[in-house]
């Protein structure tokens, strides 16, 4: 008789976006005639850059002639986008990060559940609370997690670190043991970020306790402050104890042509064992690479063009933040993230559920957000918007959450 890996059953409800597209797509089956205006889950809307395009359409031209055909390619990602990727995201700004420590996958997504695979079970994980839902269900799919605590909204295995405007959003070193530490710089969802010496300490405190990092900088690239790292790598003694995962979703538009890549640095070892080979061990035979058609599209974007164009783009989501972060403030609400993000991190008037917030924007505005309860018990309290969207749009949303604001 087969058994299903019993871990799926403790998991509570559906995936965070899912369940608000089903909430959506109710609200849209019962009032057919509103617009509704999404500024919900983080989903681009701009189109890929024409260097990109041009550069996927060549790539598909080389699949058509015999001679440039590419049948399965390197686990590990093509050498020209592992050389463009060390050169301009890591050498350039004096990161000592080589070709061969970047794998290519299908994005950062599939990567941070997936790197569970080279862990063992036992590690006890420390998550940012609120905290990016794929860290936490994978760990809990992996059984890693413990039981789910349904009162408290938590798992019990998981050590949960708050974040909020309280302590400025910044996690405290942990109280009890923890193993593996998963932080994301530029925040999902608080949208804000770490500096140097906020990193420092984590890094201390892994490289001390032989733990590591899981570091997600998915949104690097709206990172406005001169003094905020891009790269966990930085900072001194992270090649040691830091595994960092990076998106071209984001920060190129692919979020439907699917590319990122994790950077598994050579010098770090854990029980006599090096992570790079077990990850390299791991990709090699559960993956067989993104394809070459998305890998010559994301060479492209270190272009001098492509960069430009992707610079225009990440723009106009950054006006689009800006516009977010106004409107809301106009309206009297508490307002944090947006400045290096392309999220705004909102805190519900009159200490409203943010369920409760997430429904009445949805059914006075007809504006979707992200209740911050959905991302764990410390996310109560607030919501999430998204700037990925059209600027006329968000515009509008905004508009019309300032009049909800001001009526009530
Ligand atoms: C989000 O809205 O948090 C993101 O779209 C989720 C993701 O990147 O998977």
């Amino acid at each position: 008789m087969a058994h299903v890996n019993e871990n799926y059953a403790k998991l509570p409800g559906s995936y965070l976006f899912s369940t608000i597209a089903q909430k959506t797509a109710a609200f849209s089956e019962a009032h057919p005639e509103v617009d509704l205006i999404k500024m919900g889950i983080g989903d681009v809307t701009r189109p890929l850059a024409p260097a990109v395009v041009e550069a996927m359409h060549a790539a598909v031209d080389d699949l058509a002639r015999v001679d440039t055909f590419q049948g399965y390619g390197p686990e590990q990602g093509y050498g020209f986008l592992r050389d463009a990727i060390a050169k301009h995201d890591f050498q350039s700004r004096g990161v000592a990060i080589d070709a061969d420590e970047i794998f290519v996958s299908d994005g950062a997504k599939s990567d941070c559940g997936n790197i569970g695979d080279v862990l063992s079970v036992d590690n006890v994980i420390a998550v940012c609370d609120p905290v990016y839902p794929v860290y936490v269900d994978t760990n809990a799919m992996a059984g890693r997690a413990g039981e789910y605590d349904e009162a408290a909204q938590k798992w019990t295995n998981i050590y949960y670190m708050p974040t909020t405007a309280e302590n400025d959003f910044v996690p405290a070193l942990p109280t009890t043991p923890v193993d593996v530490i998963y932080l994301c710089s530029p925040n999902n969802p608080t949208g804000t970020v770490l500096n140097a010496e906020q990193l420092k300490a984590w890094v201390d405190y892994a490289n001390e306790n032989d733990a590591i990092i899981m570091f997600d900088a998915a949104y690097e690239r709206f990172i406005t402050e001169e003094d905020i790292p891009h790269s966990i790598y930085e900072i001194e003694g992270a090649h040691t104890c830091a595994i960092e995962f990076r998106s071209f979703s984001k920060t190129a538009g692919f979020t439907g042509a699917r590319c990122g890549y994790t950077v598994v640095p050579k010098a770090l070892v854990r029980d006599g064992q090096s992570l790079h080979s077990l990850w390299n061990r791991r990709q090699c035979t559960k993956f067989n690479g993104a394809s070459y058609v998305i890998q010559r599209g994301a060479e492209a974007i270190y272009t001098p063009e492509g960069s430009a164009q992707i610079d225009e783009t990440i723009e106009y989501y950054r006006k689009n933040a800006c516009v977010i972060k106004e409107g809301l403030e106009r309206a009297g609400l508490s307002v944090y993230g947006a400045v290096n993000s392309p999220y705004v991190w909102c805190k519900t008037p009159d200490a409203m559920g943010s369920w409760d917030f997430f429904e009445l924007l949805l059914e006075k505005a007809h504006v979707i957000t992200t209740p911050g309860a959905g991302f764990g018990p410390s996310g109560e309290g607030y919501i999430r918007l998204s700037a990925f969207g059209d600027a006329q749009a968000t515009k509008e949303g905004v508009a019309r959450i300032e009049n909800m604001m001001a009526s009530r």
